[in-house]
């Protein structure tokens, strides 16, 4: 891998969480690092039948000989990685760099009280809009303000550069998805930084010369949160009746649905400068897929609809998600196209 950045292509919650701890536990990176805004993103992953979820740490925690940083891009909320660093047991192996933002209590009333956050824009409530409003007015406390993180505090990019001078392996987390892009994305529906592959990069402190490859993370079809357009979006009934209907990890909204959208797809690849695709949840549009770790015995129908995404872009599908576990998962990594599958 030695420079993987890994992305989402849509609007967040498209199973990068799953993608990222599989990757961490197959390739073993020395170094996994989260971008991306903060803890308004919730990554899942389900490993030996236990559910996961975690929104400061890099989606590699499962893996003990990973180390565990965020970048100076982020925003940290002390509580919550204070809670995953128990949970994972990752005392040693956590570094959190100088300059990450801290969000306050202030922050979080912020950005459920203002009508306009919660309302109009309908965030998260987690107050990273407010601490990033605060970090441009240059008042947001770091986290080299803050006695009780001193232990987890250091220099990520040195870190993050230190460790591919040497041709370590480095995994680069992002989070949200292309279309939350401050710039990218539909504004104002959207979140409070750039969040595609260049602004996760820029979050870490890795210049883009550093990174082989971008790996995109679409699911089979597409959801939303909050407010803003969503193309050929289907009724919340249809969604159910579809299975497609999903409540938000952080917030517990109904997450909006709609079909795999190529159009936004294609823009995505162009925005990321993608190499490489992952499709998750096929196994939810297509139930003959579940579990599956084989793409020559999915149905035709499934096949297909993988082939056509290749057609279309010009990409190959590396990864296929065909269920919740960590371990159910198509990889067809490394292998040569040509004699791929068939
Ligand atoms: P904020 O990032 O909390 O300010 O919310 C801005 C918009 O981005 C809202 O529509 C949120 O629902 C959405 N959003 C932020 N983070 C995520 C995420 O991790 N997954 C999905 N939607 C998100
Ligand atoms: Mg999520």
């Amino acid at each position: 891998m030695p420079c993987l950045v890994v992305v989402g292509g849509f609007f967040g919650d498209e199973g990068k969480g799953k993608i990222i701890a599989y990757l961490a536990n197959k390739e073993n990176p020395l170094v996994a690092v989260r971008g991306g805004v903060g803890p308004n993103a919730g990554h899942t992953f389900s490993y030996e039948g236990k559910t996961y979820k975690v929104r400061m740490l890099p989606s590699a925690a499962l893996n003990p000989k990973t180390q565990l940083l965020i970048g100076a891009g982020v925003l940290i909320n002390p509580e919550i990685l204070f809670n995953e660093i128990k949970m994972f047991y990752s005392f040693n192996r956590t570094l959190i760099d100088a300059q990450s933002g801290i969000i306050e209590k202030a922050h979080i009333e912020k950005d459920t009280c203002i009508m306009h956050l919660k309302n109009k824009i309908g965030t998260t409530g987690t107050g990273t809009g407010p601490a990033n409003a605060d970090r441009a007015f240059r008042v947001l406390k770091v986290a080299r303000d803050i006695p009780e993180l001193t232990r987890y505090v250091g220099d990520v990019s040195n870190e993050v550069n230190d460790a591919l001078d040497k041709n370590k392996s480095v995994l680069v987390e992002g989070t949200q998805g292309t279309f939350l892009s401050l710039f990218h994305g539909g504004y104002p529906y959207v979140t409070s930084k750039d969040v595609t592959a260049s602004g996760i990069c820029s979050d870490v402190g890795i210049g883009p010369k550093k990174v082989d490859d971008v790996l995109v993370v679409f699911k089979s079809y597409v959801t939303r949160v909050g407010e803003g357009p969503l193309k050929d979006e289907i009724t919340s009934e249809d969604a159910k009746a579809r299975g497609w209907s999903e409540y938000g990890s952080v917030t517990g909204r109904q997450r909006r649905a709609s079909p795999f959208d190529p159009v936004l797809a294609k823009k995505a690849i162009r925005l990321n400068s993608a190499t490489e695709l992952a499709i998750t949840k096929l196994d939810v549009v297509f139930p003959s897929s579940a579990g599956e770790k084989e793409f020559s015995k999915l149905s035709t129908e499934a096949r297909r609809f993988i082939e056509d995404i290749e057609g279309e872009t010009g990409l190959k599908v590396t990864l296929i998600g065909t269920g919740p576990e960590l371990t159910q998962v198509i990889d067809r990594r490394g292998k040569d196209i040509a004699n791929m599958d068939s």
